[in-house]
């Protein structure tokens, strides 16, 4: 069946079954058991859980915002045709179609991510497409030998939430043949991203993060990376070297009118996490924040009623020693 935007199946998975293992758990997920280290264990039930649904529902808004920096990354340093590539927590798998177009029949493209539902609606909206040379598979990164080599590997936001960065990053290098190349997007400072720093602003006003939450987090989050010292050093630290950052300076659509940008913006980013960590504890509050978000989103649309704000990453791009 080809998903379609209108009438697309939401896949749940099997159920997760949770056992302890030593440094990590395993998550029963679609067919195979994954070994996930403890540290990413809350951020994997976040992004399997309440981030997928999201996530699924917003999909086209918020591919459509992040595309443009995901294409200039890939200009900047293409794979070849024939390549064999790596995409590193690919989420709902667009980037991992784009680069299998781009190596060609004779490349080869594997998507991986530690969400088990991510992997199953990538997986099956790349099969609905007929792409042939694409593969996917739900594994944790930070704890993944990977069993074969590749030539590049792209990341588009998918390496920000490891709880180990270095560890994960240090998997992907020996994943990489000598000289192998990477490739990955990451935000730069929240200062230079209006699109989310607003709605964060606005939620301040109000609330603080809770000392008490039942809410899962995603892990380090968004601007983990936006520090051009601090990604070096992880690099470096992974045992990458070559390493360069290009800043990329785009427009971000939040929303195609002023109710879906508002709505994006409760539902994710910083300011939406403390909401969510808040829970129904402040439900008094939401309608408040709502229309505060509202007024300063309002600043940003356009001529024909999109709401598009500045947005701001680094292209990072290392080698693998040769
Ligand atoms: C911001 S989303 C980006 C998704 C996709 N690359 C895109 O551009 O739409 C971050 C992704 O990283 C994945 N992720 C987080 N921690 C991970 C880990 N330890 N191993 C593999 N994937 C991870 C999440 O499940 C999520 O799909």
């Amino acid at each position: 069946m080809l998903p379609t935007a209108a009438g697309r199946s939401n896949p749940e998975g099997s159920p997760s079954r949770w056992t302890g293992i030593g440094d990590g758990r395993t998550l029963g997920g679609v067919g195979e058991d994954v070994r996930i280290v403890e540290d990413n264990v809350e951020a994997t039930e976040a992004w399997n859980g309440p981030l997928f649904d999201i996530w699924f529902e917003y999909q086209e808004i918020l591919t459509e915002g992040t595309r443009g920096h995901g294409e200039r990354a890939l200009a900047l340093e293409p794979p070849r045709e024939g390549d064999r590539v790596l995409d590193i927590g690919c989420g709902l798998g667009d980037t991992t179609v784009r680069l299998a177009q781009l190596v060609g029949s004779r490349g080869h493209a594997h998507g991986v991510d530690v969400a088990e539902r991510m992997i199953a609606t990538a997986a099956s909206e790349a099969e609905s497409a007929g792409v042939r040379n694409v593969t996917f598979a739900t594994c944790d990164v930070e704890v993944t030998k990977f069993d074969r080599t590749f030539d590049y590997t792209f990341s588009r936001m998918g390496t920000m939430f490891f709880a180990n960065p270095v560890a994960a990053l240090r998997n992907v290098r020996k994943a990489l043949v000598p000289g192998g190349r990477l490739n990955m997007v990451v935000w730069r400072r929240k200062l230079d991203n209006e699109f989310l720093h607003r709605a964060e602003l606005v939620v301040a006003e109000y609330l603080e993060e809770p000392e008490e939450s039942n809410a899962l987090r995603c892990g380090p989050g968004p601007f983990s990376m936006a520090n051009a010292d601090t990604v070096t050093d992880v690099l470096l630290h992974a045992g990458f070297e070559d390493i360069r950052l290009a800043r990329q300076d785009l427009p971000y659509t939040v929303g195609k009118d002023l109710d879906q940008a508002v709505a994006v913006n409760l539902a994710i980013g910083p300011g939406a996490e403390v909401l969510r960590m808040w829970g129904d504890r402040v439900d008094e509050l939401r309608p408040k924040i709502a229309a505060d978000l509202r007024a300063a989103l309002a600043e940003l649309v356009i001529d024909g009623g999109a709401v598009v704000a500045a947005s701001s990453t680094w292209a990072v791009t290392a080698r693998a020693p040769a």
